[in-house]
């Protein structure tokens, strides 16, 4: 019997081997369903492959199975009021709800005209009056938007959402974005609710967990599992790579798999990383990764950079927001992703 590889090197997709974050995931789900809700929104952030798709769409999956509540998906890249409205209108069990209320969309291109309805000014307030009637039913609308850019789109959308909760509408939004995307819409002037929006940084996953997956899967011992399990960091993309390889290579030892498993790693989110950065942070990378040590001072690093002490600062935030690199032990940092160190090494020139 051939089975099939049970890893996926595809982004997006919910993997078949999943190790859930069982904090993260109840955080948010348990404060939007609390009677008063700490927060009607979340912004989920990390470094590409961090999981965030992953992690929102099964925290969607998870809120979908609740009674009472909608579960509405919208893309960033269109028109996201009309998508909201159209999406909501369209849900079967709802329309017969929205058309006893005589609400009519057809001008706007959404559902059938229905006779002896209340005209309805714009989208936004067709919105409004569907919200209306759920809030009567009891029913709350999560609105999942992968992937959020500062677009007009998303401005727009944002905006109107500010909107419906000051409305005291059961609306609740959960997004995921790169650190950089992410910072750029919270600073637009006309959105400062979304400055105290909560983010959740998508740390790495647990390292005990990836070792009894692989000890599971490739029948092998804990502590060889446990081996291949450190390799990863933590990392998700890491761990689904790692793990496919060894299963097209079962009869290679792991040393054996290493150079291609680092050539998947940089080919397919290394280079898109660090062709984002500026070219200070990319000089503070390499000094990190040309240490002999794992961890480095941070007074080191500066000393020898020569950068002034502020300017520093505003660049290792980042680093660290953006998931690249880790700073949780006082006046240390190391570098977050396997393998970046040697990428970051080998590209060097470029400086
Ligand atoms: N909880 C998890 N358990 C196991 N594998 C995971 C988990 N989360 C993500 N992965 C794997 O990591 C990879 C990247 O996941 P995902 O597409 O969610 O990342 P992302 O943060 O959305 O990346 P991007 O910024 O490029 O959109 C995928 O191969 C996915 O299968
Ligand atoms: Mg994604």
């Amino acid at each position: 019997m051939v089975l099939n590889n049970p890893f996926t090197i595809a982004f997006g997709k919910q993997p078949p081997q999943f190790i859930s974050r069982l904090q993260q995931t109840e955080t948010i789900i348990n404060s939007f369903r609390a009677e008063v809700p700490t927060t009607q929104v979340y912004m989920l952030t990390g470094v590409r492959g961090s999981g965030k798709t992953v992690l929102l769409t099964n925290i969607a999956k998870i809120m979908r199975e609740q009674d009472d509540w909608i579960v509405i998906e919208l893309n960033p890249e269109s028109d996201m009021i009309h998508g909201f409205a159209s999406k909501l209108y369209s849900i079967p069990n709802l329309q017969k709800l929205f058309v006893k209320a005589s609400l009519d969309l057809s001008m706007f291109g959404i559902g059938l005209s229905i006779e002896k309805s209340m005209p309805v000014a714009n989208l936004e307030s067709g919105i409004d009056r569907m919200l209306t009637e759920l809030d009567k039913k009891n029913k709350k609308v999560l609105i999942e938007i992968d992937e959020v850019t500062n677009s007009e789109y998303m401005r727009v959308f944002a905006s109107a959402f500010q909107i419906f909760m000051r409305q005291d509408h059961n609306v609740f939004l959960l997004m995921t974005g790169l650190y950089e995307n992410i910072n750029n819409l919270q600073n637009e002037k006309s959105l400062t609710f979304l400055y105290r929006v909560p983010k959740i940084f998508l740390s790495p996953l647990n390292i005990g967990a990836i070792a009894r997956s692989y000890k599971e899967i490739f029948d092998i011992s804990y502590d060889d599992a446990l081996l291949m399990s450190k390799k990863t960091r933590g990392y998700p993309f890491a761990f689904q790579v790692l793990g496919y390889l060894k299963w097209e290579n079962k009869e290679k030892k792991l040393e054996e798999i290493l150079p291609v498993y680092q050539q998947y790693l940089e080919e397919y989110v290394y280079d898109k990383i660090y062709s984002e950065l500026s070219v200070a942070e990319k000089k503070i990378l390499l000094r990190i990764a040309k240490e002999k040590d794992e961890y480095i001072k941070v007074k080191e690093i500066r000393d020898t950079l020569t950068m002034n002490s502020s300017l520093f600062s505003t660049y290792r935030d980042k680093l660290i927001k953006k998931g690249l690199i880790d700073a949780s032990q006082y006046g240390f940092m190391s570098l977050m992703l396997p393998g970046f160190g040697r990428f970051v090494i080998e590209h060097s020139f470029e400086l």
